[in-house]
């Protein structure tokens, strides 16, 4: 699985890192993701900080 964050959506809440710091990181005021490739144990971490997002700035893909 990989991740996306939409620099242009992101209002930088911090809510993806605070809850999946293995995939997300803040850089200045927007998240990244911070590894290519999502590892499974991260899987479901990844898919609830993307439903958290209030911008629905995260986008997963197989
Ligand atoms: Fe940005 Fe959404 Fe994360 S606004 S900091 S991608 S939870």
């Amino acid at each position: 699985m990989k991740a996306v964050v939409d620099q242009q959506t992101c209002i930088g809440c911090t809510l993806c890192t605070q809850s999946c710091a293995d995939v997300f990181e803040m850089k200045g005021d927007k998240a990244i993701v911070r590894i290519d490739r999502i590892p499974q144990d991260d899987y479901d971490c990844a898919r609830q900080a993307a439903e958290a997002c209030p911008v629905q700035a995260i986008t997963l893909s197989a």
